[in-house]
């Protein structure tokens, strides 16, 4: 008798850092179900597609691509939408695409085994879409990291915040952290498999409480962070998101303390004026942010900053826009991700008046980006003639050239004499000899 065909799937993953790495939760628990990951949509038996709605494109993408694939229901593929767009739109999904067999939100992931049961018995309409009040986080052993050198560990999910604007605390639900004592071993483990790079993630990973230890052995996000970069053969820590109002100046003594913690940290201003934060519901003000921002210059190491800003939230005027953009030039961030204010299923934001033109949205966008050009031209240029560390991530052929990455999160091309061909994944010393506004050029130190 022959074996039964190997079942397969095929998963697309749109979003952010988070759905990254829950997809990389969902490949290797899929894995462990008996599945063959594929790389098309064709070879596939089920497609998979990990979503975001953070904007509305992100969200109009993904019906896209279902209805792109509509032909592929008469071979009998099956369909499963996982993440942000699964638990925003629930059971409508089915509505405008009929073929999709399950509809799932990241908080049920961890019954997919259950879920995948149900639709390769034939069941339409499976979902995972009643968790988000949960206490678990998406724990597995069987995470499939396709990088060997770097990766994720989630010490956090969920987001109790409720920002004005934003659709996460609906989508992923209520904030719950993992126990360090779990985060630890997970860092452990991949650095005993050669991972020398960790970053820490979790949609606030500042607000992270660690629920369970030994009597006094609670840790606190810093001390969690210390811990990970003292496991042996971590050379790089990195985190990411923080929310300035529990960013805590014991970090900055962390990355003080503690050389593997990158000095890099993205915390999100969203605006510079007072106004606006209020009406965000953002719960500091902007002289609380530059407070943080003060503590990290006064770091030992020279520590890169970056954010991210909304443009034409309602009711921002002129002179509030003004007022991020003079916070730039304050702040004097390494990068900046710039976004369009979208307005966003079941969030606060909905009611407020004064809906700003798109217009006028992507005129404020377009003066933000290149004011802050600017002054990234002028920050990368002051590292010329400088010699930093890079981990090698890659090679570009065309251009003959190393990809690298600083500590402080910057790209730092290099090119190498033949005879000193660099590894992937090892950390090599380069001298910065060019700079553009997002990266650096340089040669490798011999
Ligand atoms: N509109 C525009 N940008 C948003 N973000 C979150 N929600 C929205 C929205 N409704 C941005 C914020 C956040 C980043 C991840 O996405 O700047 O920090
Ligand atoms: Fe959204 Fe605010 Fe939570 Fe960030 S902190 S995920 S912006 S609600």
């Amino acid at each position: 008798m022959s074996a039964a065909p190997q079942k397969t799937f095929y998963l697309e993953t749109f979003g952010c850092q988070m759905n990254v790495h829950d997809s990389e939760k969902v490949i290797g628990t899929l894995v462990h179900e008996g599945y063959r990951q594929v790389q098309t949509v064709e070879e596939a038996g089920l497609v998979l597609y990990n979503t975001c709605s953070i904007r509305d494109k992100a969200e109009q993408k993904v019906f896209n691509r279902l209805s792109d694939y509509k032909k592929y229901q008469k071979q009998g593929k099956k369909f499963a939408v996982l993440g942000c767009v699964a638990q925003q739109e629930g059971e409508k999904i089915f509505d405008r695409a009929p073929y999709v067999s399950l509809v799932c939100g990241s908080a049920s992931y961890k019954n997919l085994p259950q879920m995948l049961v149900q639709i390769e018995a034939g069941n339409q309409r499976v979902t995972g879409l009643d968790d988000r009040e949960t206490e678990d986080c998406f724990e597995t052993e069987f995470t499939a990291r396709t990088n060997p050198h770097r990766g994720y560990i989630t010490i956090i999910e969920g987001c109790d915040k409720f920002c004005a604007y934003c659709v996460v605390p609906f989508t992923r639900g209520k904030e719950r952290s993992r126990t360090s004592d779990s985060v630890l071993a997970e860092a452990r483990q991949m650095a005993d498999l050669g991972c020398t790079e960790i970053q820490l993630l979790g949609q606030n990973v500042n607000s992270y409480k660690d629920p369970a230890g030994k009597p006094g052995g609670k840790k606190t996000f810093a001390e969690l962070l210390t811990a990970v970069g003292e496991v042996p053969g971590i050379r790089r820590v990195r985190f990411t998101t923080s929310h300035p109002r529990d960013f805590g100046r014991d970090i900055i003594d962390a990355i003080d303390a503690v050389p593997t913690l990158c000095d890099h940290v993205h915390l999100p201003v969203q605006s510079g004026s007072d106004r606006v934060l209020n009406a965000m519901q953002r719960l500091y003000t902007r002289e609380q942010y530059l407070e943080r921002i003060a503590w990290m210059k006064s770091a030992k190491r020279q520590i890169s900053i970056t954010s991210d800003i909304i443009v034409g939230f309602p009711g921002e005027t002129d002179e509030d826009f003004t007022e991020t953009l003079s916070l730039l030039d304050e702040v004097g961030y390494d990068a900046v991700f710039t976004f369009k204010y979208s307005p966003r299923p079941n969030t606060p934001s909905l009611a407020l008046d004064d809906a700003i033109p798109d217009q006028e949205k992507s005129s404020r966008l377009e003066v933000l980006m290149s004011h802050q050009k600017e002054i990234q031209i002028t920050r990368y240029k002051k590292y010329i003639g400088e010699t930093l560390e890079v981990m090698v991530e890659g090679k570009n052929e065309a251009r003959r050239q190393w990809i690298g990455r600083t500590s402080h999160n910057k790209t730092l091309n290099f090119t190498a004499p033949d005879t000193s061909i660099p590894q992937v994944g090892s950390y090599v010393r380069v001298r910065a000899t060019q700079s553009f506004p997002n990266s650096l050029l340089g040669e490798l130190v011999i």
